[in-house]
């Protein structure tokens, strides 16, 4: 049995790898700590909470009692590391809570995870690229086998109109969001090279797809688009992004997981670059069709409204994930034509969910912004 520790499990992508995971390790277990910010949902887990196999436990990654504690009572021996503060224009009107979550949070759970790493004394020179053997417990935490980092490209900074991110690129983090993930990202790495714990770091582009809090674009847009509510493109609209789906990210961390190399960092991407407004108007094409146009007789692209640009809005972000796919085989299953439209009917299958998830402190904000 293998005992997964999975932060920020109730988020976005963190739900989605529960349920991915669980299916995927017959002989895993998860315990899942998640603080429940705005942007974690117990909703988003709902028919796994049964699951014999899996746990949840409420609490806070930079609580350093409870997570040594966990590591302890839970045998944890992998990690896999989701929880932070996620959105780029919070971190921008308070990036105190990011740098307390990605940053201190992650500090701390390193920390636990060193005092749990059986170092063999006998080694001169312990080498953690090997998966060691899980055996006795010997009442002290015991991560035998891998700590993997969940990371953004954004920590790259921004492209030009050409150009990929490589695993090489300089980090050039250029928001209190993504230099805060770029923190983190030297602290796990740093954490390998003096102490030797056996950490994995994946960098991924943009995800969308069931789940996602409707504060990030898709489904910002789905859920305005649907209610006939302004549709907000920041700038000229131009700035790229590359879309990935949720569960292809999923199973990219699965595969860096069982097969990456310790100490290496993972780029993952879905090669699929497009820019915002060709995002937004497909969503409203897709709504169109679906639903039909807006009572007003209008199509929905008549909802688009530039606005005010974000600052220091990055341009352009690529990854070229060509080292995934070599090394380790992995490569997006799910196009983005087939991703968009499967993520527009979830929404419009789960309206229930985006009104339970939108009816905490998040309400005030948004009715504020586009109106009840
Ligand atoms: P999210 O905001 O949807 O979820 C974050 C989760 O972390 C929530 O459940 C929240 O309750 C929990 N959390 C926040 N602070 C916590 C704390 N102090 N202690 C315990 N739990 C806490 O985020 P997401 O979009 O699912 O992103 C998950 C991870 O993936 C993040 O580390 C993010 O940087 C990274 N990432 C996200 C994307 C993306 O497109 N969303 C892309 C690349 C990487
Ligand atoms: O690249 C990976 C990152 O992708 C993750 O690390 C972040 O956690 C995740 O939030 C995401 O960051 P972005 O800033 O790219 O995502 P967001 O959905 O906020 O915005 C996507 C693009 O759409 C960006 O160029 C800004 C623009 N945008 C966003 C919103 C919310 C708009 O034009 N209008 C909007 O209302």
């Amino acid at each position: 049995m293998q005992n997964i520790l999975v932060t920020g499990g109730a988020g976005f992508i963190g739900a989605n790898f529960v349920r991915q995971a669980l299916q995927a390790l017959p002989e895993c277990r998860i315990v899942n700590l998640d603080k429940l910010t705005y942007a974690g949902n117990l909703a988003n887990l709902a028919g796994i909470a049964e699951d014999a196999r899996y746990r949840f436990v409420q609490g806070d990654i930079c609580d350093a009692e409870l997570v040594s504690g966990l590591f302890v009572e839970e045998q944890v021996d992998t990690v896999i590391h989701f929880a932070a503060e996620s959105h780029v224009d919070r971190s921008i009107d308070g990036p105190a809570e990011f740098v307390q979550t990605n940053v201190i949070g992650t500090f701390t759970l390193l920390e636990a995870a060193r005092k749990a790493w059986e170092v063999d004394k006998s080694s001169p020179s312990p080498q953690p690229s090997s998966f060691r053997p899980c055996g006795s417990a010997r009442g002290e935490g015991v991560l035998r086998q891998r700590f993997l980092h969940v990371s953004t490209d954004e920590v790259y900074g921004s492209l030009g109109e050409t150009g990929l991110f490589t695993e090489t690129t300089p980090y050039d983090p250029r928001s209190p969001y993504s230099a805060s993930k770029a923190s983190s990202d030297h602290l796990v790495s740093a954490y390998h090279h003096t102490y030797g714990l056996p950490v994995l770091v994946t960098n991924c582009s943009n995800n969308y797809g069931p789940y996602q809090f409707p504060e990030k674009l898709i489904p910002l847009i789905v859920n305005n688009a649907l209610n006939g509510k302004s549709l907000p493109v920041y700038g000229d609209g131009k700035n790229v992004r590359d879309w990935l789906y949720v569960e292809d990210h999923c199973a990219a961390i699965l595969e860096v997981l069982q097969k990456g190399q310790v100490g290496e960092t993972y780029n993952i991407g879905g090669n699929n670059e497009k820019q915002n407004i060709e995002i937004v108007q497909t969503i409203c094409d897709i709504l169109d069709e679906k639903v039909g146009v807006l009572s007003s007789g209008e199509a929905r692209r008549s909802l688009i409204t530039f606005v005010k640009d974000r600052p220091g809005h990055d341009r352009r972000y690529a990854i070229d994930a060509s080292k995934v796919k070599d090394e380790l085989g992995w490569e997006p299953a799910v196009t983005f034509e087939e991703g968009i439209v499967k993520t527009v009917e979830w929404y419009l299958g789960n309206t229930e969910w985006v009104a339970s998830v939108l009816d905490g402190s998040y309400r005030e904000y948004y009715e504020k912004q586009y109106g009840a």
